[in-house]
């Protein structure tokens, strides 16, 4: 049965994971969360999986923490028990933080309290324009614990993030686009086509520098410029040898065969 709780599919290269508690609104129990770490840990580097969508099924992304299974049955059974479903649930969104491949958060109903740190895991996000967004937790007594307040203050301005976080009101897809929780919002019955438009983009880019560039754009917001320029030469030199001489085939391909335009588009991977 729990592995019923996460789904996915492949399909041309990018991997559909869908949390699948529909009747409990995609809440994150501690079944969710350990299946959801051998979830990540099946498809990180398989060769036919590019790009990770992360979605949920029927009319939530998630819910939040599961209060009934998360909460209060692990307080009944102990501190052991609490920190052992944070470590479970903070070490999936981690892994997803950094994981091998592009991610994508695709919000397509209800986002509240700790399923924003999963949505900030990834490395991009695209919400309906219906879906709802909210830092429930005052509403029902505690503060966005979880890292859910660090996420608001990395993506929200702070008059916006104290707002959310104090009043408990929620905001719709396309306020979260515009405060920068997410990307972009379409409306529900197009967000799948955009973020496989999205999706078949970065699968023609180099995957090296992919995962070179999604860690560097994370790892230099705590350094001085001192520090992320001495990061970025170690970083690339780092990705220079593993790409397989992939930048010089991008400079060959622009400067000698002329068959394409860096500042238009990408260079044709090999095979
Ligand atoms: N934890 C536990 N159970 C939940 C949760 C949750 N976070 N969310 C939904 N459920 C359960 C409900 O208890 C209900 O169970 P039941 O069928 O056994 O009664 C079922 O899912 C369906 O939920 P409804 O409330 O009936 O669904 P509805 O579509 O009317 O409302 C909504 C959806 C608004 C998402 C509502 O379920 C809700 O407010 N959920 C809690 C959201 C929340 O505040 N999450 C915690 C954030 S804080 C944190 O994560 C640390």
């Amino acid at each position: 049965m729990s592995e019923d709780v996460v789904t996915y599919t492949i399909e041309n290269h990018i991997a559909w994971v869908k949390y699948n508690r529909p009747e409990k609104r995609n809440c994150m129990s501690p079944t969710v969360n350990r299946r959801m770490m051998e979830v990540l840990d099946e498809l990180e580097y398989r060769d036919d999986v590019g790009v990770f969508v992360l979605t949920g099924e029927g009319t939530s992304w998630s819910a939040g923490m599961d209060l009934k299974e998360y909460f209060r049955e692990n307080e009944e059974k102990g501190l052991w028990a609490t920190r052992k479903a944070q470590r479970e649930a903070y070490g999936w969104w981690r892994r997803l933080r950094w994981y091998h491949k592009p991610t994508i958060a695709m919000i397509n109903g209800w986002c509240f309290g700790g399923a924003y740190g999963p949505l900030f895991a990834c490395d991009l996000a695209f919400a309906a324009e219906e879906a709802t967004f909210g830092l429930s937790e005052i509403n029902w007594g505690i503060l966005p614990g979880g890292g859910a307040t660090k996420v608001a203050v990395e993506l929200v301005n702070f008059r916006n993030a104290m707002y959310h976080a104090l009043m408990g009101e929620n905001i719709d897809g396309q306020k979260a686009a515009e405060w920068g929780l997410v990307n972009e919002a379409v409306p529900l019955v197009k967000l799948k086509e955009r973020v496989t438009e999205v999706a078949n983009v970065l699968l023609t880019k180099n995957p090296v520098a992919l995962k070179a560039t999604k860690d560097a754009i994370r790892r230099v917001s705590e350094m001085t410029y001192d520090n992320a320029e001495d990061y970025l030469i170690r970083a690339q030199e780092a990705a220079n040898s593993h790409d397989n001489n992939g930048r010089k085939e991008g400079i060959k391909q622009f400067i000698d065969d002329k068959t394409y335009k860096p500042g238009l588009g990408a260079y044709k991977l090999k095979d």
